[in-house]
């Protein structure tokens, strides 16, 4: 009884402390930190944030506390940025002040803080600059990216061919033609779809997307310490991660072999060409070790993004199929039916453009954005933000505001047009976000689906299996991606 009372009384002190500690912490951010709600202490603001649907969190937050507020994701502070303006400040006006990478814990567990997409600092510039100017360069190897893309289209329509207009879903063959691209990017060559090696790591890509989106590795960012140990598809995503590593590292091992400096073939041997350079640099950004993570950050960033904004594509498309003729009406006038189309065709092309862009927009696939951080302190709309603290620049809120997409949460190609039928820019197209840290693949990644999109088109007319008014195709929010519903279509050759 005695003892049961000692218990009661010891554990309500310790109750008191950490609800004082979560008190000061948050009277303390009063006035010069942006406002946001009471936070529990270690468990932060599990309370008002849902783990399956962060951006339906986030929209209430902003309707309470305005276009800036604070969370806590357990027990690490975030600022959230909410709408166009606010995030133009920080991510275009003070560029520099806001294009440090935060760190989510996952992240930082997946990738140690090295590569392009995690790494801060001169690490980061470096291989960034880097990255950027070889995915520019089209003198790598005697094929410009561009070629490449089109051989993979070419590929790709021929192996639709080959199912007979017999329904199935095309995931699968999305994602082969998006990793495809990055092999020969970075490793020289695509990849017969049949190849052992080849779906031996698509495979892995494909395991990694299904645990990302696992609620386990969503609660790894609040409590990465407790997560750590137990077991789930966290764990299963580390494991997966390093084999993908051996894998790459192999392919490097082959490159140095065959190394030719006065032959660049891909982006490895444009690394190895840049190793060489810096030999005598014993601080230099470029070993093998970046190239590894960097190349992963390619495959990371580059396959899943764009295969899953084609298998959004081909759904979208089959709703509206007055939408999808009066593309293919446009691809006939301006490419036709016998050559490949390419990039100089989309200038002609307001009405595909359009469509492409109203994807983008509609899907709102990266609906939070990466995490930012400030790399000093800053005062930010009379806020003091201290140097490191974690900032989310949200794109969603961007990509569907009402006052420059009216009826936003329809899909409209007519946002991307001016009355005169001519393409319409927006400053709120978004989806690759902005500033110093905006998608270093965007180039990349507008060319596939432009290429892909026109020859799929070109040569096919999507047949959906139901009827077509009744498709859903309002996206599923999985963890920090927005990914379709699961679908069959049929491919009709025209
Ligand atoms: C539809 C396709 C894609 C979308 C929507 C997309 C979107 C994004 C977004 C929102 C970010 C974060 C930007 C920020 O932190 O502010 C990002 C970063 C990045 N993306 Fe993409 N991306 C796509 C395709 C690609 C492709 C094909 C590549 C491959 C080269 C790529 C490589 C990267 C890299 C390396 C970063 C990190 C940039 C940095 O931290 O400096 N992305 N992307
Ligand atoms: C992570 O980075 C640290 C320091 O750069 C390094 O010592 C360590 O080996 C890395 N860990 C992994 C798993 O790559
Ligand atoms: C079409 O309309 C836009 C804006 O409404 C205008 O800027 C553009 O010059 C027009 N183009 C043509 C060819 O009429």
């Amino acid at each position: 009884m005695e003892l049961l009372g000692m218990t009661t009384i010891f554990l309500l002190i310790c109750i008191s402390c950490l609800l004082l500690v979560a008190t000061w912490r948050n009277i303390s951010q009063n006035g010069k930190q942006p406002p946001g709600p009471f936070a529990l202490p270690l468990a932060g603001n599990i309370l008002q944030l849902n783990p399956k649907n962060l951006p339906e969190s986030m929209k209430k937050l902003n309707e309470k506390y305005g276009p800036i507020f604070t969370i806590y994701l357990g027990p690490q502070k975030i600022v959230v940025l909410y709408g166009h303006d606010v995030v133009k400040e920080a991510l275009i006006d003070q560029a520099d002040d806001f294009s440090g990478r935060g760190n989510l814990p996952l992240l930082k567990r997946l990738f140690n803080g090295t590569g392009i997409v995690t790494s801060n600092g001169e690490t980061w510039k470096q291989l960034r600059r880097f990255a950027l100017t070889t995915l520019r360069d089209f003198g790598m190897g005697k094929r410009s990216i561009e070629e490449r893309i089109q051989e993979e289209a070419h590929f790709l329509v021929e192996r639709i061919r080959n199912t007979h207009e017999k329904p199935f879903n095309p995931g699968g063959f999305l994602t082969h033609a998006a990793s495809n691209i990055i092999c020969s990017i970075v490793f020289g060559d695509r990849f017969d779809y049949e190849d052992k090696k080849f779906l031996t790591l698509i495979n892995l890509l494909d395991e990694n997307t299904k645990y990302q989106g696992a609620i386990q590795t969503q609660l790894y960012n609040f409590f990465p310490t407790l997560m750590e140990f137990l077991p789930g598809p966290h764990q299963e995503l580390l494991k997966n991660i390093y084999k993908v590593d051996k894998f790459i590292l192999e392919i490097i091992t082959q490159h140095k072999e065959t190394w030719d400096p006065s032959c660049t073939r891909d982006f490895i041997d444009a690394f190895l060409n840049k190793m060489d350079q810096e030999k005598g640099n014993d601080h230099s950004e470029f070993t093998v070790e970046s190239l590894t993570r960097t190349t992963l950050d390619l495959f990371f960033a580059g396959t899943g993004t764009t295969s899953i904004t084609l298998r959004h594509a081909l759904l979208i498309l089959q709703k509206y199929p007055e939408i999808q003729e009066k593309a293919q009406k446009e691809i006939d006038r301006v490419i036709g039916r016998d050559r490949s189309p390419c990039m100089a065709d989309r200038s002609q092309m307001p009405y595909t453009d359009a469509v492409i862009h109203e994807i983008q927009r509609f899907i709102d696939l990266i609906p939070l954005n990466l995490p930012h951080t400030v790399i000093k302190d800053i005062k930010f709309r009379n806020y003091f933000i201290p140097k490191d603290t974690t900032i989310l620049p949200m794109l969603g809120p961007i990509l569907h505001d009402s006052k420059e997409f009216p009826n936003p949460e329809k899909f409209d190609p007519g946002h991307f047009l001016n009355a005169n039928g001519t393409f319409k820019k927006s400053n709120f197209f978004m989806p690759f976000s902005a500033g110093k840290r905006i998608c270093a693949g965007e180039g990349l990644a507008r060319m596939e689906l432009f290429i892909f999109l026109t020859s799929i088109l070109q040569n096919f007319t999507l047949k959906p299996v139901v009827d077509h008014k009744k498709i859903d195709i309002t996206p599923l929010i999985a963890s920090a991606a927005s990914i379709p519903r699961p679908y069959e279509v049929s491919f009709v050759p025209r």
